[in-house]
């Protein structure tokens, strides 16, 4: 047995997701969740919530039997030419290396420093715990251990989901981030709460596709709402997120 074999059989020891990982992820993101292991931030990870185009997200327990989620982010598939868009141009990641695995680590460590970010901005986000390399570990958001399903599948009430998300993207503004991916699949139902996800590509409104990328976050609200029946356009959206910055900064 190789040594790789023995340090995912730590970690991962039902047998279906251990190959899914080995399949997915090096010797290296083993090691980083072995990092993370030793900081008990989890003792296992136990299976797939969701395999994404860039990441599998999995179940993982720590020694108290908490739920939390982690993120790996798959290197040899993701589409860092993709992830190049989001990375520079924000004066945060300006740095980094033009190379597959710094890119990949870069958006990892990004999604971290975005939720903090977000979180101090008030918004409803996964806290993050911890995060090494390409794996990230959050907040598990779910009942009973089941993971909370996105407003895509779900649904939710139309009012409260157009108050949150126009809150939500003013609140963002408010401490110079654009989320860039705002979608009904990136926000989780979670009983009475809406919880934002999936934010490493949010950049610093200084990058200079931000105010695209912001109009397309305005533009998919307008779009989901419209046809979940509650028509919005996209002119008024955009002033309802205008109002709801100026009225935080009043109350400031
Ligand atoms: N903190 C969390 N708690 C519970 N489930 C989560 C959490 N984060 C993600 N998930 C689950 O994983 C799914 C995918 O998450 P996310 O949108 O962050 O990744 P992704 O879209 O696969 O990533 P990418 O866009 O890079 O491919 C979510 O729809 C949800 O089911
Ligand atoms: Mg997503």
């Amino acid at each position: 047995m190789s040594e790789k074999e023995v340090n995912i059989k730590n970690y991962v020891r039902e047998e279906a997701t251990r190959k899914i990982f080995a399949k997915v992820f090096d010797d290296n993101a083993v090691m980083a969740v072995h990092f993370l292991a030793t900081k008990r931030h989890f003792e296992e990870l136990e299976f797939i919530i969701s395999t994404g185009k860039e990441a599998h997200v999995f179940r993982a327990r720590d020694s108290s039997d908490n739920y939390k989620a982690v993120k790996i982010y798959k290197i040899e598939t993701s589409d860092f030419k993709h992830m190049d868009k989001y990375i520079f141009g924000d004066r945060r990641f300006n740095k980094v290396r033009k190379e597959k695995r710094a890119i990949v680590f870069a958006w990892t460590r990004k999604e971290y420093k975005n939720l903090e970010k977000a979180i101090t901005a008030g918004v409803r986000v996964p806290l993050p715990m911890g995060s090494k390399d390409n794996v990230l570990v959050m907040e598990f958001i779910g009942k009973d251990g089941v993971a909370a399903r996105p407003l895509k599948e779900v649904g939710f009430n139309l009012k409260k989901t157009y108050e949150t998300m126009v809150d939500w993207l003013a609140r963002l503004y408010l401490v110079d981030l654009v989320h860039a991916d705002f979608s009904e699949y990136n926000i989780l139902v979670n009983g009475d709460e809406l919880v934002l996800i999936d934010i490493g590509q949010a950049v610093l409104t200084t990058h200079p596709k931000a105010g695209d990328f912001f109009k397309r976050d305005v533009r998919n609200i307008a779009t989901y709402l419209s046809k979940k029946g509650l028509k919005k356009g996209y002119q008024e959206v955009y002033d309802a997120v205008k109002a709801r910055k100026e009225e935080l900064e009043n109350a400031k």
